[in-house]
């Protein structure tokens, strides 16, 4: 097997421009490792964000270049280290590699533990299979784990367009909750067809003034959405919220809980998401798909915050 292969690294944090496609050493699996061969990448706004110095890069080491970004892959297990159970050469596995450490999925090949790997979901391409770990997981481990949505509730969804809302409005229909999402006018017809109950237009209203008595608000936005989306909360409702700085004595104050979700790898959340995904309850829906090369221009079209689902890096194909 070659002992190099081709990756988008980073030598310095910067614009999208400093993604550079070149030549990097192939790691090699460690003790409860796989070696995957990656058929495709998944893009998350942590990717651009870790690229400019934000996301991620305080928790790494000082001076960490040359670095590989990004965590999802989608690929088939090239070789398997040793103390590895339940998986061998050739296996399709899907997962969210190593976060928050460096996952390094912008590469033709990865090392991943095994706990963070699952099998694909078999009704999926590699590149649909890319678009799910992180997302997924997100809204998984925000409506079941952390909130447990049950059936009659009612749920307010941000931003449910994006890579993590179109899963997490598919979750809660899933569990039979009443949706509301909201999105530009450019995303109605795409979250209709998702099956959200009431769409909300965040350029032409102001959903405070419409939404009501919500169960639970999920929040991937923050800022101004953020402090607007308590008052639609029914008493002992929750806000969920995926980005940081929930303040618990907003919270108090409302009468509600407030709950901050950083997303975990999580193998088993893996294999339940993609029985859902086999069963038809759940399809990633793909924005764009650019080549591992172009990952700069992935970057620039993430960063404009208007995708609808995922953007995927097909590596191989
Ligand atoms: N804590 C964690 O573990 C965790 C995990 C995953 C993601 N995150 C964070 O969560 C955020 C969302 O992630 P993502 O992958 O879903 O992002 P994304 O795919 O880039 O989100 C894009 C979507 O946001 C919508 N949007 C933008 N402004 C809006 C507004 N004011 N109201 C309603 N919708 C709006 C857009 O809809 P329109 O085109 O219709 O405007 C678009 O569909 C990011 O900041 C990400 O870093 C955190």
């Amino acid at each position: 097997m070659t002992q190099t292969m081709k990756a988008v690294r980073l030598h310095r944090y910067g614009e999208p421009e400093v993604l550079v496609y070149e030549d990097a050493p192939r790691p090699d699996p460690q003790a409860g490792e796989l070696l995957i061969r990656v058929h495709a990448a998944g893009v998350n706004p942590v990717d651009w964000k870790t690229r400019s110095g934000r996301g991620v890069a305080s928790r790494l080491p000082e001076n960490p270049f040359p670095i590989i970004v990004g965590w999802d892959v989608s690929g088939v297990v090239e070789a398997v280290g040793e103390a590895v159970t339940g998986f061998k050469v050739g296996d399709a596995v899907y997962g969210m590699v190593r976060f928050p450490h460096l996952g390094s999925a912008y590469a033709e090949y990865v090392t991943a533990p095994a706990a963070h790997v699952a099998a694909k979901p078999r009704t999926l391409d590699h590149l649909h299979a890319a678009a799910l770990p992180l997302a997924a997981l997100t809204a998984w481990q925000s409506l079941i784990e952390a909130v447990n949505l049950a059936a009659g509730q009612r749920i307010l969804i941000h931003a449910a367009a994006g890579g993590v809302g179109h899963l997490a409005v598919q979750l809660a229909k899933w569990k039979g909750a009443e949706v509301i999402g909201t999105g530009s006018g450019s995303s109605e017809t795409f979250l209709r067809d998702l099956g959200v109950d009431h769409f909300i237009n965040y350029q032409t209203t102001r959903f405070e003034e419409v939404a009501r008595e919500v169960d639970v608000v999920f929040d991937p936005l923050a800022g101004e959405t953020r402090e607007c989306s308590w008052q639609v909360l029914k008493k002992g409702g929750v806000l969920v919220s995926i980005l940081r700085d929930l303040s618990a004595e907003t919270a108090a104050a409302y009468g509600v809980q407030a709950k901050y979700v950083f997303v975990d790898p999580h193998a088993a959340q893996l294999a339940e998401i993609a029985a859902l995904v086999d069963a038809g309850q759940l399809r990633p829906v793909i924005d764009a798909v650019f080549p591992l090369q172009d990952a700069a221009e992935a970057h620039r079209r993430g960063q404009q915050g208007h995708t609808h689902g995922k953007m995927v890096l097909q590596v191989v194909g």
